[in-house]
């Protein structure tokens, strides 16, 4: 087997000075054991080295306008006789990908033209027949978008490139099964493309493909056979007089609203293969990726989170040095008499370290944000890598559960030592709670949406077997190694405090509008929020949308900006609590910031609202189902965030001031 080739940066010129600004080079895509390319020659001279046979997979099909994938086999298309089913990761599982073969098998290097695949007839004596087309045109019909079904040739997507406004060129990872022109004339998207679909009341099935894929040759460079590095489509719709002899220049296949006569449909392709040895494999996935104008607005996103951040940084400096180093130097200084009356934050030295009310429930919170951060962190990072990238599919959700799942460990010894810390007593409860109180939440949720994608049949149901294995994966893995950990943080001492905490709670003074807890919190979050709210946008686009998301680069350095603006805003607020001698940091820290996930809750809603077309009670159920399940670990994520920031910062504080 010949070495992997390195892998080559993409080649767009705003990708280039991204990643050199950024210097995260290694963040760019490099390609992994198991994605080696696979080497196709024509047939005759196959053989270890290369293979001749091309297969096409079909992925289930979706829409923008429901958020329920169907299954390729639940429509009447044509069926592939072997059904072979590649295997699936525990990603593709949970995100519903079904990948099956498609009926389209083809050889390396040999065009074809106008080849049948199979014909359909419909009866208008056969009830099926009726169900199965009206199924069909239910496809063909949604509101804006037909269902798109996508097809994969050598672990790529064939893409279906049309050109948009200002002559641009939008590549798309599906094709519509077919189009409906409404009763009042208006032709829906996918039958603009075609000025003879022109019958009111008319459903046009796309039942033929022209295939052209596009091949780098081994020969010039000394390697056997060739690579494919491109494949596009394009649907369109014939009917075939003579489905023996097919021609494919007849007028357009039309299916008329009402069954009223047999219709037969026959499905065909065409392929061209075209060599270009100007596109390197290790790139091959560049086309569609550049041909998604987003990367001004990534950097725009960028600029207004740094903007953010520059702002934040200059007035949290401002206080530690010039503030802090102010009251510190008064507070310390050794021949003030007890004359002056004390302000400010020293004050509150005998109540900053006080237990906070429920610490149970915030060191169980804690434990699982700690598991979570550290998940998501290592997930981002590989992904950054370029080892999730989106040509292993699944990769990035199965790297992201097993994560979580051997994170237990952890979780359990931040909840213990915390607990232990805020001096609880009940430690069983503590475990128990730290391995199954979030993780509950969240399947529980989880199981409530497969129920209503079952009773759907959709594809995006979780197989049974998968709910049972995941089960096991928490219960047999995640929850002994939450025990070991807890039993770790229990057994060491509790975490040491710089000063003493008086018996009698002070009281704490009238306070201002802005330093109430309510309106410090609801300010708390607007700043992590505005730093993250253009990412924001592409990961839901990518999630409901069914775009691809590949910006790991940018979506990690929106991390890290997070993550300084969540510690920087819930640092400086807290200072401002603490000024007004108001004791109570604990929680407010963790919901100063976990306040974000209430903004992501209301960002959400508005994206719902304003650019999902999702028709249908359990379409919408799902989204919030799903969004719940996000907003509860954006919330424990951030909440951790500020809170040990803030724990750090009054740590530092009262450890440098002398208290009697
Ligand atoms: C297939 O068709 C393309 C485009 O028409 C042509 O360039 C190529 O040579 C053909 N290949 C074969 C093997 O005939
Ligand atoms: C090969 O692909 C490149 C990049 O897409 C394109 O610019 C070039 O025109 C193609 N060459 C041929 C011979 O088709």
């Amino acid at each position: 087997r010949r070495p992997r080739l390195p892998a080559e940066h993409p080649t767009h010129p705003v990708w280039r000075l991204v990643l050199s600004f950024i210097a995260l080079r290694s963040c760019a895509a490099f390609y992994l054991p198991g994605l080696a390319p696979v080497s196709f020659c024509e047939e005759g001279t196959s053989g270890d080295e290369c293979q001749s046979t091309i297969q096409l997979f079909v992925n289930r099909l979706d829409s923008v306008e429901s958020v329920l994938p169907y299954e390729y086999d639940v429509f009447d298309f044509c069926q592939d006789a072997e059904e072979k089913r590649p295997s699936e990761n525990l990603g593709q599982v949970l995100f519903g990908e079904r990948i099956e073969t498609s009926p389209y098998k083809f050889n390396f290097n040999k065009n074809l033209t106008c080849e049948k695949v199979c014909t359909r007839t419909y009866d208008i004596s056969a009830k099926d027949d009726k169900k199965k087309l009206d199924f069909l045109k239910s496809g063909m019909q949604g509101s804006k978008c037909p269902l798109t079904p996508k097809l994969i040739i050598d672990n790529m997507p064939v893409t279906w490139c049309y050109n948009v406004e200002d002559n641009q060129k939008y590549c798309n990872p599906g094709f519509p099964i077919g189009c409906l022109v409404t009763p009042d004339g208006h032709p829906k998207d996918a039958c603009v493309i075609n000025s003879a679909f022109n019958k009111k009341n008319m459903y046009y099935l796309f039942n033929h493909v022209d295939i052209m894929i596009t091949y780098h040759s081994g020969a010039t460079e000394g390697w056997k056979g060739a690579r494919l590095v491109g494949a596009t489509l394009e649907p369109k719709s014939i009917k075939h007089e003579d489905e023996n002899k097919l021609t494919c220049d007849g007028p357009p296949m039309e299916i008329p609203n009402e069954f009223t006569s047999n219709t037969k449909v026959t499905y065909s392709y065409s392929v061209k293969f075209v060599e270009n040895n100007s596109i390197k494999w290790a790139s091959r996935w560049d086309y569609i990726l550049v041909s998604m104008p987003h990367t001004n607005i990534q950097w725009f996103s960028i600029m207004n989170s740094l903007v953010i951040v520059l702002f934040l940084s200059g007035m949290v400096a401002m206080i530690m040095l010039r503030t802090l180093h102010k009251d510190i130097a008064r507070y310390n200084q050794v021949d003030q008499e007890e004359a002056q009356e004390e302000s400010g934050w020293k004050q509150v030295h005998g109540d900053v370290f006080r237990p906070p009310r429920k610490g149970m429930l915030l060191s169980v919170f804690l434990g699982q944000g700690t598991q979570i951060f550290i998940m998501t962190f290592t997930t981002l990072f590989l992904a950054c890598l370029g080892f999730l990238s989106p040509a292993n599919r699944g990769a990035l959700m199965t790297c992201a559960v097993v994560l979580w799942v051997l994170l237990g460990t952890p979780a359990g010894y931040v909840s213990a030592r915390l607990y232990k810390t805020f001096g609880g007593e009940k430690w069983k409860t503590n475990v128990l709670l730290t391995a199954l109180l979030c993780p509950g939440i969240v399947f529980a949720d989880f199981f409530l949406m497969n129920l209503i994608l079952w009773v759907e049949g959709s594809s995006a149901a979780i197989p049974f077997g998968t709910l049972v294995a995941i089960l096991a994966l928490w219960f047999g893995i995640s929850m002994p190694l939450t025990f070991i950990g807890a039993y770790f943080g229990f057994k060491k001492p509790s975490l040491e405090q710089p000063v003493r905490t008086n018996q009698i709670p002070r009281q704490i003074p009238e306070q201002s509008f802005f330093t109430k807890p309510i309106p410090g919190i609801i300010m708390g979050g607007i700043l992590p929020f505005g730093c993250i709210f253009i990412q924001l946008f592409f990961i839901l686009n990518s999630i409901w949308s069914h775009q691809m998301y590949y910006m790991f680069g940018f979506l990690f350095l929106v991390f890290i900006i997070l993550l300084i603006t969540c510690s920087e805003a819930t640092i400086l607020l807290c200072y401002f609590h603490l000024c007004a001698e108001d004791y109570h940091w604990w929680w407010r820290s963790f919901l100063t910031s976990g306040f974000t996930a209430v903004y992501l809750f209301i960002y959400a809603v508005h994206y719902f609202f304003s650019k999902l077309q999702i028709v249908g009670a359990a379409s919408t159920i799902l989204y919030f189902g799903y969004t719940m399940i996000m907003v509860l670990i954006f919330f424990l994520f951030t909440g951790t965030i500020g809170f040990f920031a803030c724990f750090w910062f009054v740590n530092k504080i009262y450890s440098v001031v002398k208290v009697d």
